[in-house]
């Protein structure tokens, strides 16, 4: 590659959905650790990190889902690996929570002042500049910073020249049921946000399709 500028976009029109995996291909503990590093890293609005990652690697459990998680069955049935991005409750976002009192105290390392000002400003921002004012505004805003560690793992995977499929073709509150119910996270603190796949595919995937850069982006002087 001639510089990194063509580099990078070539990563992005090479990365695709992939709809098929190859079940004897799996992707390195060197690479996935990567892309978990690379998750982690990921920010979030106020540095939050309202989310957790789990790898499914239970194979009853996948077998559950898989009837209602008709965007995932072919990931089900040959990715290396299927990670579920969760993210927190509202009631852990909440100005004070647990969550949010170690986060900022044990975390973010602000000097007490630069704390207790953002902990205003936090306040302010819930209530009237986003108007996060019930559970789910604010729980999809909640998810929403979730959908950048996302892109971010589909990004790096394909720097790493490996297959991936994000996913969210599945009924959210049967899947939650049976995740709760197999103990894969708390309900208490989490709800399902996303999940991806990650491994090698099986088959040529289709052309990839976008709108032309003028119909997505103008210049406002
Ligand atoms: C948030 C999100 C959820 C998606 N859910 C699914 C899914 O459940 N199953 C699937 O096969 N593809 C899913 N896709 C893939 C999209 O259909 C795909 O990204 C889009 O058609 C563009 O194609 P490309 O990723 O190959 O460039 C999802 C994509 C995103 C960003």
């Amino acid at each position: 590659m001639e510089n990194v500028n063509d580099y990078i976009v070539d990563v992005f029109k090479k990365r695709y959905t992939c709809k098929g995996y190859d079940p004897e291909k799996k992707v390195s503990d060197k690479d996935f650790n990567t892309i978990m590093e690379i998750a982690r890293l990921s920010p979030s609005s106020m540095g939050f990190e309202p989310w957790k990652f789990v790898l499914l690697r239970n194979k009853k459990v996948l077998d559950e889902i898989r009837p209602i998680a008709w965007g995932a069955q072919a990931a089900i049935d040959g990715a290396s690996h299927i990670v579920l991005i969760l993210s927190r409750n509202p009631k852990d976002m909440e100005p004070g929570s647990e969550y949010l009192e170690y986060i900022q105290n044990e975390i973010q390392n602000y000097p007490p002042e630069e704390l207790a000002k953002r902990k205003e400003r936090y306040k302010s921002f819930q209530k009237s500049d986003f108007d996060l004012n019930t559970e789910r505004t604010l729980f999809d805003w909640i998810s929403k910073q979730s959908y950048i560690p996302l892109a971010n793992m589909l990004t790096v995977a394909a720097m790493l020249g490996i297959d991936s499929t994000p996913m969210e073709g599945f009924d959210r509150e049967k899947l939650h049921e049976i995740f709760s119910k197999n103990g894969v996270y708390d309900p208490e603190h989490f709800k399902i946000s996303t999940l991806i796949a990650f491994g090698y595919t099986n088959r040529t995937h289709r052309e990839k399709t976008r709108r032309p850069m003028e119909e997505v982006f103008e210049v406002f002087e």
